[in-house]
């Protein structure tokens, strides 16, 4: 049965809670050989007090591919990396929107994410596996899609060749690769970013202001600025250098996907296209032979 009103990702996710726990439990979760504590612990809190409760970016394009998808039959689901149970929000609420119940897994290396994740399918009833596990090793079988949001930035990029050949033989035959990811431009110098990212100081001082203003106490909110301060300063990107487009389209070659679409966004606040080596947003499907 196909619901009423669309069910947004907001609908399902009671990200208080799960922001909460995150909050309390990364630290003793996290491994510290990753050194995630910091970002998974913010992760969820970062999203409810800056911006309140806004699902990850991109949403309402997986919700349209996920209807896509499940008009055609699509019901087996890859899950690949998640910070929170963000993404999880957005399957399952697209799932619903379709009238299909999917069979979801879920994996990331870290067990901060996956309990949250668990905690969600449990509440949601859903048909649901979270794991970790290092998807630089880790393939399924037999996945109808397959989603990623941010993820191969987080790899160098022989490691990033590694993640979608490994997408790409958890696909079955037919089946697609939905993901929302930045893409840098072409060509030298450094990749243009606004002059308030740098500022620090400042993006605490607003983050301790806006955490006051959610609820949080005077302690927490500090505490809050000061794990977002050290994350702010370790920029993925910055360490693997900016995924561009043709890097992309190299990677899915080399594992037999074509490209279905890649789309890109310009930021609202980057300088005039052409003065600066800019990262867009990009939603991107490539799809598995059938
Ligand atoms: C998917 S990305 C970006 C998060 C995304 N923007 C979101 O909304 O959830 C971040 C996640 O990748 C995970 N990760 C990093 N390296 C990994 C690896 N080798 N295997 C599995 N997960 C990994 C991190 O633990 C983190 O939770």
């Amino acid at each position: 049965m196909v619901a009423d009103a669309p069910m947004t990702p907001v609908d399902i996710e009671p990200l208080p809670r799960l922001a909460r726990l995150a909050w309390d439990r990364a630290p003793a979760l996290c491994a510290s050989r990753d050194g995630c504590a910091d970002y998974h612990r913010s992760w969820s809190m970062l999203r409810l007090v800056r911006a309140g409760g806004k699902p990850p970016a991109g949403w309402r394009f997986f919700h349209a591919e996920i209807a896509r998808a499940a008009a055609r039959g699509a019901r087996r689901v890859l899950i690949s990396g998640g910070a929170d149970a963000g993404l999880l929000a957005i399957v399952a609420s697209g799932f619903r929107n379709a009238g299909v119940v999917p069979r979801i897994t879920f994996v990331d290396r870290c067990a901060t994410p996956v309990m949250q994740n668990r905690l969600l399918g449990a509440e949601l009833g859903l048909d649901l596996r979270a794991e970790t596990a290092d998807l630089r090793e880790f393939r399924a079988d037999g996945m109808d899609l397959v989603i990623a949001h941010s993820f191969l930035v987080f790899f160098e990029t022989a490691e990033r060749a590694r993640v979608v050949a490994n997408w790409a033989e958890s696909l079955a035959p037919g089946g697609a690769l939905l993901m929302s990811s930045a893409l840098a431009d072409e060509g030298p110098g450094a990749l243009w970013r606004p002059a308030s990212a740098d500022d620090i100081p400042a993006r605490k001082a607003r983050l301790q202001a806006q955490a006051r203003g959610a609820g949080l106490t005077p302690a927490e909110a500090a505490e809050l600025a000061d794990v977002a301060g050290r994350v702010w300063a370790t920029r993925p990107s910055d360490r693997t250098g900016g995924l561009t487009e043709a890097e992309l389209r190299g990677h899915f070659r080399a594992a037999g996907l074509a490209v279905e679409r890649i789309a890109c966004k310009p930021r609202a606040d980057a300088p005039a296209l052409g003065a600066a080596r800019q990262r867009r947003r990009a939603e991107i499907v490539a799809r598995a032979p059938g």
